[in-house]
Formats: structure tokens, C-alpha cells, sequence
């Protein structure tokens, strides 16, 4: 199977995310085994849900709190992206690791209230610039995927996103990619050993329709993870054709 999701992050307004919409579905033609989705700012989850569910295209949270109620100002639940149309959350952006000091721990605890909502995580991975640079990549990778030894196995999906490859027009190398993805297969089957699910590995980072059809050449990238060119319409069908 292969998975394109849209991160549109911290963009659009209604009118802005009305026209994507249309403009897409107008242009969607997604392939036989292709799952597409739209992670919107909260603000927008029920109009793009609203818009795109019906046409298949599934609808993500950019992320979601570990509790399902309560007082946390500024947060928004699992349940509550559930009843904004969500079927994911993307948990374990490396925005919310170095910008909002998420920590392990605290994803451990997001996908389990993930799952205990019927909501599919998306777990955001990668290493920084410094631990490419140290030799510490592979190291760094399997950290991050340990929590699964915590939360023990469900469905997931997984993102490999290098830092330094986001919204730097700088993708890893084929090299560099093949390598990351190959680990991250062997973690999953040693963290989800005996149990059925089966786990796509997208890449994140860059990704422009200009370099999507080798990126889905390279062993265990099953899609990818879009940031900037998400934002257009007709770039994001095309990242959807090309992964058909
Ligand atoms: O989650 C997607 C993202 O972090 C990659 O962003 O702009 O490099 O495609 P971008």
C-alpha cells in the first residue's frame, strides 16, 4: 500500500482550504492501493473532512492530546479529532519535538489514547543534522521507534523525516534514505513480531513531485509525507498520481 499525506501545518484559511478542496477532487484520481490524506490546522478539520472524507481521502490531526478531556488550554483531544472527521493523527512531528519540547515518553502515551479512539498514528521520526553529522542516525531512529516497546503493537503508520532535509528544498540522498528505511523495517518487525500488522514506511522531507518518482523507487518507502508542496493543489493530485 502506498500512502501520499498533505501536512498543510500552521496554513490556509477556510476560504484558502475551500479551493484546494475542489481544485483536488477535481484532479483526484488516486490508484489501486493508494490511501491519500489532509492533515489541516485544527480550525479547518471539519470543513476539509466535510469536503474530502466521501472521495476516500482520509483526514489527520496534526496532532492530539494523551487525555481525553479536561483542563488544557490550547490542546485538543483524541475524541475530539475523531468528532472533526479524523481517521490518524500525526503524532512525533520534529516540530513538536524541538519546538514544543515533545518528548518519547509523552508520544508513548499519545498513540495509545491514538488507538484507544479508533484514530491511526502517524509517528514522525528523524534525525537532527548534529546526529547525522556524529554518526548517530541509525541510533537516533531506533530511540524514537522504542516507544513501541511501551505501548506494545497496533496499527501505525511511520514517517522517516530528517530534520534537515524539512523545508530545506534538501532531500536525503537515495543512499541515505535506503539505509534509514531499511533500519526502521527491521525495528518494526522487531517490535511488532507475531502480530499482523503491516507497517508503511513514508519519507518526508522536500518531497516535490519533482523527486517523488525516485524516492518511491527506494526499497520500503511506501509514500510520503508533504510539507510545502502540499499546499498546492495540483502539486499534492500529482504527488497522488505519481504514488498511484
Ligand atoms: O511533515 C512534512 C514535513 O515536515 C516536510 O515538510 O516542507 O519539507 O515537505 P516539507
Amino acid at each position: 500500500m502506498r500512502c501520499v499525506v498533505a501536512n498543510w501545518k500552521m496554513n490556509l484559511t477556510s476560504d484558502e482550504a475551500k479551493a484546494f478542496c475542489e481544485d483536488l477532487l477535481g484532479r483526484f484520481a488516486p490508484g489501486a492501493g493508494t490511501e491519500a490524506g489532509i492533515a489541516p490546522p485544527f480550525t479547518l478539520l471539519h470543513q476539509v473532512s466535510g469536503l474530502v472524507r466521501s472521495k476516500g481521502i482520509q483526514v489527520f490531526g496534526q496532532n492530539g492530546h494523551a487525555e481525553p478531556k479536561g483542563a488544557f488550554t490550547g490542546e485538543v483531544s483524541m475524541p475530539q479529532l475523531r468528532d472533526a472527521g479524523c481517521s490518524g493523527v500525526i503524532l512525533g512531528h520534529s516540530e513538536r519535538r524541538q519546538l514544543f519540547g515533545e518528548t518519547d515518553a509523552a508520544l508513548a502515551k499519545k498513540v495509545k489514547a491514538a488507538w484507544q479512539w479508533d484514530l491511526l498514528p502517524l509517528l514522525c521520526i528523524g534525525e537532527t543534522l548534529e546526529q547525522r553529522d556524529a554518526g548517530q542516525t541509525l541510533e537516533a531512529l531506533g530511540q524514537q521507534l522504542s516507544i513501541l516497546a511501551e505501548t506494545g503493537p497496533g496499527p501505525l503508520w511511520v514517517a522517516y523525516e530528517p530534520v534537515w532535509a524539512i523545508g530545506t528544498g534538501r532531500r536525503a540522498e537515495a543512499a541515505q534514505v535506503r539505509e534509514a528505511h531499511a533500519f526502521i523495517r527491521t525495528e518494526l518487525q522487531r517490535h511488532l513480531a507475531g502480530t499482523e500488522y503491516q507497517v508503511p514506511i513514508l519519507y518526508g522531507g522536500s518531497v516535490t513531485p519533482e523527486n517523488f518518482p525516485e524516492l518511491l523507487g527506494i526499497p520500503e518507502v511506501a509514500g510520503g509525507l508533504v510539507g510545502g508542496a502540499s499546499l498546492d493543489s495540483r502539486k499534492f493530485a500529482e504527488l497522488v498520481r505519481q504514488a498511484g
